[in-house]
């Protein structure tokens, strides 16, 4: 079959993108500098090359013979681009600068991209659909705007077809929940899941749309199949929004405890509503998030 490039692909999203090509029978390169991402989660049979996504010369090695590229590598959080905001920059805009220009280099090879909800911002109450403006708040979703623009950019003047999927709040096996940074599933199951309280952090009335890694992960490789010129973003989401305060509670049932829950102060810079409208990635991809919360929560647990 074809030899795919996943950049990130021993990160949480990416493994599991890994092992789906694998499956379909696909040879899998992976481009990781294993930053966040961890030997462990690939399977042996996909080849990984440990280095930096932001260097070209890597990069472009990389890339040579590819039917596609998934790029998928970025420091993922939020918080950590608050922080370290030159360092995340090079991870999450310059790198993928590097991937479109290989691309380009390569006799323009497709590109599939984690884009994030994190570039809409607060647009208050409703599914925010994709002609919203976008207006990030934060360093991360600058930069994901950036590689939205950038992928236009690759599209239009070099012609590279690139697709932008703008993530909402991903969750699944092997997220990981060790870091203060991690995703909140991660963080109540494995508390939740030792006997642990946990803390909401506010009034816990935020609301997420919380999407399957395994939905993720197939809307990817349907915006690869028969990939078509051109730029296009989509939303990567269920329509369905669930407060942090019922997801702890959900968690806990399907655990059987009634755990310590706290309240901590808002986070800075929390959003308060995210909700995606999935209409638009139904209509042109075919594809919908299939995966019922309770049954995600049930297999992110290992039940
Ligand atoms: P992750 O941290 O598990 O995966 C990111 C991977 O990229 C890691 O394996 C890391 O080692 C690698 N990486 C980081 N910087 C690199 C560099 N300079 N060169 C090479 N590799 C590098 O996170 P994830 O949740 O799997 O995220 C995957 C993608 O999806 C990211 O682009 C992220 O921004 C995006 N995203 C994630 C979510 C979510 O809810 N998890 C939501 C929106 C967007
Ligand atoms: C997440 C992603 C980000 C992505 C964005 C897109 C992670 C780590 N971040 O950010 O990459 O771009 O979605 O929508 O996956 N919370 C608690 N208690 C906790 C931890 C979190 O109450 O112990 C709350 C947070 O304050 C927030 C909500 O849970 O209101 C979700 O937080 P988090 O999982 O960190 O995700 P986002 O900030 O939405």
């Amino acid at each position: 079959m074809a030899t795919y490039l996943v950049t990130g692909g021993a990160g949480f999203i990416g493994s599991h993108l890994a092992d789906a090509l694998l499956a379909a029978g696909h040879a899998v390169r992976v481009l990781d500098d294993l930053s966040t991402g961890r030997r462990a989660n690939l399977d042996p049979r996909a080849e990984l090359i440990v280095g930096d996504a932001a260097d070209g010369e890597v990069v472009r090695d990389a890339m040579r013979g590819v039917a596609g590229c998934f790029h998928l590598a970025a420091i993922a959080s939020v918080a950590r681009a608050n922080e370290d905001w030159a360092g995340t920059h090079r991870a999450n805009l310059t790198a993928t600068i590097h991937v479109l220009d290989a691309a380009r280099r390569e006799g323009a090879v497709p590109v599939v991209y984690a884009s994030s909800a994190a570039i809409y911002g607060d647009q208050g109450h409703g599914a925010i659909r994709e002609d919203a403006r976008p207006q990030p708040l934060n360093a991360y979703g600058a930069d994901k705007l950036g590689c939205e623009l950038h992928a236009a950019v690759a599209a239009g003047v070099h012609g590279v077809p690139t697709r932008g999927m703008r993530f909402f709040n991903v969750y699944g096996p092997r997220q990981d929940p060790s870091s203060p940074y991690s995703g909140v599933i991660s963080i109540f199951c494995n508390r939740l899941g030792a006997g642990q309280g946990i803390t909401l952090n506010g009034d816990g009335r935020q609301t997420r749309d919380f999407v399957f890694v395994a939905d993720v992960v197939r809307a990817l490789t349907t915006a690869m199949a028969d990939i078509k010129p051109g730029a296009a973003v989509y939303n990567v989401c269920t329509g369905r929004e669930t407060s942090i305060m019922q997801l702890a509670e959900t968690i806990a049932d399907l655990l059987g405890t009634s755990p310590a829950i706290g309240h901590g102060p808002a986070r800075i810079g929390d959003i308060r509503h995210s909700l995606g409208d999935p209409a638009k990635a139904a209509a042109e991809l075919g594809f919908r998030a299939e995966t019922p919360l309770a049954t995600g929560l049930a297999a992110t647990l290992g039940r």
